[in-house]
């Protein structure tokens, strides 16, 4: 089993990608591979349609998903919003009731209002939303200082065991037999008719 985990900072090797090695050493404590998928600014630079070709390639082979975005703004940063309004409008197949959480690191604030951002892609794809033992954020501005906050790193950990542990289920169910819901297709109204 493997997840695939978004990193949707400019920095390649930044907070956001500390924070998300946290949760991906609890997964492979559990037998689960992980690998990093970096935005960065590619997505905004007019490449996003293969790059989002490749992780829906990757998504294929994958049984889960971690977006994880640094706060611009007190919002998720443009260029992974930029990925993800053509990874969840093109890859809806290989996303559908794949376990998901979001993340989100910051200085200071603005972490909460990005949640929401990020956890809507999440929702509307029917991925089932996993949890943590707080709102999934850790602070700081290098990762050094991610490492120092101590709730935070747990919240990381507590998410990747319970990520470990609803992938586990899933695939325990597959096996006795439980079936998907069918995919329906979906009504779209507008507020005139
Ligand atoms: C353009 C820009 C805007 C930012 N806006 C905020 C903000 O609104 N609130 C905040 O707490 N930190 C803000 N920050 C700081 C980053 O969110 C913080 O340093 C984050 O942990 C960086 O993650 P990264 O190393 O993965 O890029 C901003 C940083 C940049 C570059």
């Amino acid at each position: 089993m493997k997840v695939l985990m978004i990193n949707g900072s400019r920095n390649a090797a930044g907070c956001t990608f500390t924070a998300l090695s946290e949760i991906a050493k609890e997964l492979n404590a559990e037998g689960i591979d992980t690998e990093i998928f970096h935005v960065g600014k590619d997505a905004v630079d007019g490449k996003v349609n293969e790059m989002v070709q490749v992780a829906i390639e990757k998504m294929k082979e994958s049984e889960g998903l971690i977006i994880g975005s640094p706060v611009y703004y007190a919002s998720p940063s443009g260029e992974v919003i930029a990925f993800l309004d053509r990874f969840f409008g093109a890859g809806s197949q290989v996303l559908r009731h794949k376990p998901a959480a979001a993340i989100a690191s910051a200085r200071r604030a603005g972490t909460t209002a990005t949640l929401d951002v990020l956890n809507k892609y999440l929702q509307y794809s029917e991925m089932p939303l996993v949890t943590t033992n707080y709102w999934p954020m850790v602070h700081g501005n290098v990762p050094s200082e991610v490492m120092q906050d101590k709730e935070g790193i747990q919240t990381m950990h507590v998410l990747g065991k319970n990520m470990a542990w609803i992938l586990k289920c899933i695939e325990a169910g597959k096996k006795a037999g439980v079936e998907e819901p069918e995919k329906v297709d979906k009504i779209k109204t507008n507020f005139i008719r």
